[in-house]
This record gives C-alpha cells, sequence and structure tokens, in this order.
C-alpha cells in the first residue's frame, strides 16, 4: 500500500500468540515496557498490538466501539499514550465481518457497515496500526457462526476500511488478515501494508514447514510498503528448540515478513527467556530483515531425500543471504552448494547462527546443522554462477 508506511517489515509485538483472546491493559503495558527495557525497541521493534478480546459486547449508543473498561481501567486512548510515552507504536485490532474472531459478541462488534465510525475511533485514540481480521463476513450466515468459515470475498471489504482509514487523515499501517484465502497477493499488495498469506501459525513444529511453503508463490510480491506476513512469531513460547527457534527466525527474516513477536516479554507471571530473546536481537538477521532493497529470499531448491531446503535472496550492497534448512530429526553435515542459488563463489561469508566470517568461499559451504536448524549465511564480493566457469573455460 502505497501510504508511505512500512517501507521496511514492520516489527513489534501482539498479545494473540501467548494471551490468546484474553489481554489485558497490565498485559499490554508491561510487555511495552518490556520490549523497551530489553533492548528490543532500539533494533526496531516498534508497534504494540493488543489483538482480540478488548472489546465489550454491545457497540455504544453512538454506536462507536468501546474497550472493556474491567480489563483497561484506564481506557485505550489512555492506553496508547503510554505506548507512545515509550516511543513506541500503539496497534488495534478490529474484523471485517459482523463481529470479531473468538469473541462471541455478535451484535455488530465487527466493522462491517460500520468501517468509517471505527476507522475515526482509532484515528481519535491514537492508533497507528489496524490488524483487520477476516470473521463473521455474512451477515446472512446467522449465529452462532464458526469463526473461519468465511462467504463473502474479503477483498471489498478490506478495501472499505483502507479507504476509511485514508479518510481520517492518521498514518495507520494497515495489516491485511484474511489467512491467504483467495491468494491476496494478488490484490492486497494495493490495499494493506502486510496482509496474511496463511491460516494462523500454531505453537506446534510442523506449522514452520506449511507456513514456509504456502509463502513460496508470494515471495515476489513483497517490497517496500508491501509486506507477504508469515504470521507472528512463536520464539518465546517455549515450543521450539534454540536451532528450531533459529531457523524460525531466520527465515521469516528473510523472507520480509512482519516480524511481531508473539511471547511474552515480561508479565507478572513470566519472562522471556534469555536464549530466546537473544535470537531476536540478533542485528545480523534484524538486518537481513530491513535491508533497504526489500526483496525476499525464496526456496530456490528442494532436496526432498535428503531434508534439505536452499532459500537465498538479494541484499542491498552486492551481498545476498542464503539459508540451508534442515528438516530431519538429526544433525547433519551438510553443504550448501552456491550454485544452487545463482552463485559461484563467494569473496566473504558471514556464517550467522555459528559466528564465523571466511574469505573465498569457491562454490560450497559445509557445516553441521542441528536437527531443525539452520545454517544462515550472508555472502558478499560474490561471482555469478556461470561467469566464474565461463572464464575458466575461456583461459584453459
Ligand atoms: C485470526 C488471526 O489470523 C489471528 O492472528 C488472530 O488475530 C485471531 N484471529 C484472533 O481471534
Amino acid at each position: 500500500l502505497d501510504n508511505g508506511l512500512a517501507l521496511t517489515p514492520p516489527m513489534g509485538w501482539d498479545s494473540y500468540n501467548h494471551y490468546n483472546c484474553a489481554p489485558n491493559q497490565s498485559i499490554i503495558e508491561s510487555n511495552a515496557k518490556a520490549m523497551k527495557d530489553f533492548g528490543l525497541a532500539d533494533l526496531g521493534y516498534h508497534y504494540v498490538i493488543t489483538d482480540c478480546g478488548w472489546t465489550i459486547p454491545e457497540r455504544t449508543a453512538n454506536g462507536t466501539l468501546t474497550w472493556n473498561a474491567t480489563l483497561f481501567p484506564d481506557g485505550f486512548p489512555a492506553m496508547g499514550a503510554y505506548i507512545h510515552s515509550l516511543g513506541l507504536g500503539f496497534g488495534v485490532y478490529s474484523d471485517s465481518g459482523v463481529q470479531m474472531c473468538m469473541t462471541g459478541f455478535p451484535n455488530q462488534t465487527g466493522s462491517l457497515d460500520y468501517e468509517q465510525t471505527d476507522a475515526d475511533t482509532f484515528a481519535a485514540w491514537g492508533a497507528d496500526l489496524l490488524k483487520y481480521d477476516n470473521c463473521y463476513s455474512s451477515k446472512e450466515r446467522g449465529f452462532p457462526d464458526t469463526d473461519y468459515a468465511p462467504l463473502s470475498s474479503p477483498g471489498p471489504r478490506f478495501e472499505t476500511m483502507r479507504h476509511a482509514l485514508n479518510v481520517t487523515g492518521r498514518e495507520i499501517l494497515y495489516q491485511v488478515c484474511e489467512w491467504g484465502l483467495d491468494f491476496p497477493s494478488a490484490w492486497a499488495p494495493q490495499m494493506g501494508n502486510t496482509w496474511r498469506i496463511t491460516n494462523d501459525i500454531i505453537p506446534e513444529w510442523r506449522t514452520i514447514f506449511r507456513q514456509l511453503n504456502q509463502f513460496v508463490p508470494s515471495a515476489g510480491y513483497a517490497g517496500p510498503g508491501r509486506w507477504p506476513d508469515l504470521d507472528m512469531l512463536e520464539v518465546g513460547n517455549n515450543v521450539f528448540t534454540t536451532p528450531e527457534e533459529q531457523l524460525h527466525f531466520s527465515l521469516w527474516a528473510i523472507a520480509k515478513s512482519p516480524l511481531v513477536l508473539g511471547s511474552v516479554l515480561n508479565d507478572t507471571l513470566a519472562t522471556i527467556k534469555q536464549s530466546s530473546l537473544s535470537i531476536l536481537s540478533n542485528t545480523d538477521v534484524i538486518g537481513y530483515n530491513q535491508d533497504s532493497l526489500g526483496k525476499a529470499a525464496n526456496l530456490t531448491r528442494r532436496y526432498t531425500e535428503a531434508g534439505l531446503d536452499v532459500w537465498a535472496g538479494p541484499l542491498s550492497g552486492d551481498r545476498t543471504v542464503a539459508a540451508l534448512v534442515n528438516w530431519n530429526n538429526m544433525t547433519v553435515a551438510a553443504t550448501l552448494d552456491l550454485p544452487d542459488f545463482g552463485l559461484q563463489s563467494a569473496g566473504t561469508v558471514k556464517d550467522v547462527w555459528n559466528n564465523k566470517t571466511l574469505s573465498n568461499v569457491e562454490t560450497s559451504y559445509s557445516a553441521q546443522i542441528a536437527a531443525h536448524g539452520v545454517l544462515l549465511l550472508e555472502l558478499g564480493n560474490t561471482t555469478p554462477a556461470g561467469t566464474y566457469q565461463a572464464e575458466r573455460c575461456g583461459r584453459s
């Protein structure tokens, strides 16, 4: 979406993966504060998004949405002001249907037919981002309804809210969240700053393979202002091993997905563990995500029998980022062949997670990769595949 926002993939935190549809003011504020205190804000994590579960079953007499005052005693404008006082962006959530997902509030608490009212309300509250969901998209369907069975096509409903946000005059980053139902990459780049291309991520290992596979046809649609969204991160939710978390974070980053944290950072009960925090704080990996070129890496080879994928993409400064993914349940000694993604050799190689830098890699790089882990390389001073061979042939 050409609204001047999200020139690089948006970064932040969202309540849903960890707290489901049960956020409250203390949860939002303590995690916002932790994002700042743990140094994440300085690394680019900016938006603090309150997902489903923030409103009440009825609109007000004026027809506006309002917050649940038991859960958010100071109210959304004050909470937004607190988030702003930390130097962070205030993200809100609504739905393009008659009610929001998983709340059981059927009385028009979704934004369908109230788009301008709700956009104006969010702008007046100081919102900087709207995540816009896709539940209960048809009035005709009646209640009870299932969350995930939309009947009307999402494009026009998401366009109505895009227009309404634009009319407010406030800069509000727009996240289209229709779960990749009808290949939104074909229409959402003009409509949203981000658009989900998959069903929800779940806290299980198989989700990572599924999300990445579904991303492949959308990679070419990424660019400044418009980013296919692989969904919020599960890093820090204590469901993955360290290699798995490295793989998850690396691939989301090089695919130029929004990097939206989905774990507890800090609340009254828990704090994110240090190993996860250090993965999420890796400045090389964040740098690949935020690279000024804005081109997504994609799958370039799948070695099905060996259980290995090669992903690669261009970075600014004539660099390339490449990932060798080990889907096997055991450590493997693997070799990344540079010609598999169009390079013959590299003058400089940074092996990110093994913390090694080398020079002059001719055609391949070998390393042990842990079960469900990734070898992530940044290559500079490269020779395109073919060129080098041709020169050699010419000389001999
Ligand atoms: C479906 C979305 O895809 C999720 O990210 C989350 O917002 C839930 N709805 C909330 O119910």
